[in-house]
């Protein structure tokens, strides 16, 4: 087989706490893409992992009381276990305290001295360690950082800068000659008008501090947090694997889009590197309309959700409920309202519907009547367009959309009272090839109940036997 390579990669989190429903949601996002490849047959990389090398961890562990290194230990461990448990498909897991990532940030340093991008000069501004990002005064509300809500600390020290006002042009040439390089498309919009605006030469080590990647033959500074963090999309495959095939998708939050979107095609153009496919941005996460994060106490803890609903319902409520790039607003009401009436009633009483008529039957392969053929052609259309866009809740409201007519047909029919034989197993054939047919389109979303589908199915010779398939999704009271 003819395989395609496809790197993907999700941002790599901090470790200053347990992870929450908006980091799980943009790794659900990169996820359902990277499921999505594999599923059209491509060969998928797909990474993950931890940014541990910032202040914040250090004021973390003295917080927690240990050591800096078991915690970073003890954290990564517990974020890796936690994709694990929620079926996250990450096919590498990259911790910024490795070797790996430390030599590839020390040659990347290299490039971009030998490009003469790199200067010592000196700092004076504004820095919000929430963000670890420095703010300039009119991004401020009320004196605070917006999404941290904390007044950022002032700062003046001598620090490495690198040329970014220097690829002001060439990243505008690159915008115009990719025109998805940003998605979705408003997003892209922002970027552009921020580029456009003019670009500064901006901060990439800092002073005093002792945790970190020491900048090559300066150990006084130590490398800047995203100087350093975003170099880790390469580390994980060498500079010569990324020469040979960049990160197709970086999936981002929109917090971070300027990172990813400006700063780092800027740093691969120096250090004479390829640039990635696309950068995409999903919006905030919210409980009552304010963004969820730790430091605003409002988390809400993916782990419970998957183990009260269901990984399954967990990814299908994030890409049904929320238009990707928006922000979406999280509240257990909806997740529970979304849950009975689609999983409970839509999908898991379809599946058992139709199993239970087609268990009592020996189904020979017959072909499938026109109309049903028809409609799932239409739907496989709409989904390929519809991730193609990613429009994850349209295509799941079409696989929807397929089950309402598999269900309309058994209750116009009324399927289980047809007397004539034939008859009756020709509308039952038609039926369980539409929920087969459901079921591995369902593959990439909701890989659990897909396969819990799939496997109620068994062919021997050109008979068709279904198992009951019980309860997918028990109603929650
Ligand atoms: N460590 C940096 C990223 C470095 S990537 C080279 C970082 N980490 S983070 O843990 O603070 O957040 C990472 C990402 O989590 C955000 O960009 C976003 O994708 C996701 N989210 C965190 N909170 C979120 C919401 N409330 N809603 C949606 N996504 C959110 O930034």
């Amino acid at each position: 087989m003819d395989y395609e390579k496809f790197y993907i990669t999700t941002p790599i989190y901090y470790i200053n706490d347990k992870l929450h429903i908006g980091h799980a949601y943009t790794t659900i996002i990169a996820d359902t893409i990277a499921r999505w490849r594999r599923f059209r047959g491509d060969d998928v990389l797909f990474l993950t992992g931890t940014d541990e090398n910032s202040q914040k961890t250090v004021e973390a562990a003295k917080k927690s009381g240990e050591e800096i290194i078991s915690y970073t230990d003890r954290l990564a461990g517990a974020w890796e276990t936690a994709w694990e448990k929620l079926r996250i498909s990450n096919t590498d897991f990259i911790r910024t305290t490795e070797e790996r990532h430390i030599t590839t940030v020390n040659d990347f340093w290299e490039r971009l001295r030998a490009a003469d991008d790199i200067y010592l000069g000196k700092y004076e501004g504004l820095y919000c360690k929430g963000c670890e990002a420095f703010k300039k005064e009119d991004e401020l509300v009320d004196e605070c950082c917006p999404d941290h809500k904390t007044v950022p600390e002032f700062i003046s020290e001598e620090n490495y800068f690198f040329r970014l006002s220097r690829y002001q042009k060439q990243l505008l040439d690159f915008y115009e000659a990719h025109g998805d390089f940003v998605a979705p498309a408003h997003r892209f919009q922002e970027v552009k008008s921020f580029v456009e605006g003019g670009l500064e030469d901006i901060s990439f080590s800092r002073e005093k501090q002792d945790w970190g990647i020491p900048v090559p033959n300066d150990p006084r500074q130590v490398i800047y947090v995203w100087a350093d963090a975003l170099v880790n999309y390469v580390s994980s495959i060498g500079i010569e694997g990324w020469e040979e095939h960049p990160a197709d998708i970086h999936a981002v939050g929109k917090d971070i889009l300027r990172f990813h979107a400006v700063i780092w095609p800027a740093m691969l153009m120096s250090a004479g590197l390829p640039l990635p496919g696309q950068v995409i941005a999903n919006g905030y996460l919210t409980v009552g309309g304010v963004k969820i994060s730790k430091s605003l106490g409002n988390a809400v803890d993916p782990m419970d959700l998957a183990e009260r609903y269901g990984v399954d319902a967990l990814r299908y409520f994030l890409l049904r409920e929320v238009p990707y790039g928006h922000d979406g607003d999280y509240s257990e009401e909806k997740m529970k309202e979304r849950y009975n009436a689609d999983l409970a009633n839509g999908l898991g009483n379809f599946a058992a519907r139709v199993s239970t008529l087609a268990e009592k039957e020996e189904l020979k392969a017959l072909s499938l009547d026109i109309e049903f053929e028809n409609q799932i052609n239409v739907t496989n259309g709409v989904v390929v367009k519809k991730m193609e866009e990613l429009k994850f809740n349209d295509a799941l409201a079409a696989i929807w959309e397929l089950l309402s007519f598999g269900d309309r047909y058994v209750n116009e029919k009324k399927v289980w009272a047809i007397v004539d034989n034939d008859n009756r197993r020709q509308a039952i054939f038609n039926l369980v090839m539409l929920l087969e047919k459901v079921a591995i389109i369902l593959k990439p979303f909701l890989p659990e109940t897909s396969e819990k589908i799939s496997n109620a199915f068994q062919r021997e010779g050109d008979v068709i036997y279904v198992k009951k398939i019980d309860a997918l999704f028990p109603r929650i009271k």
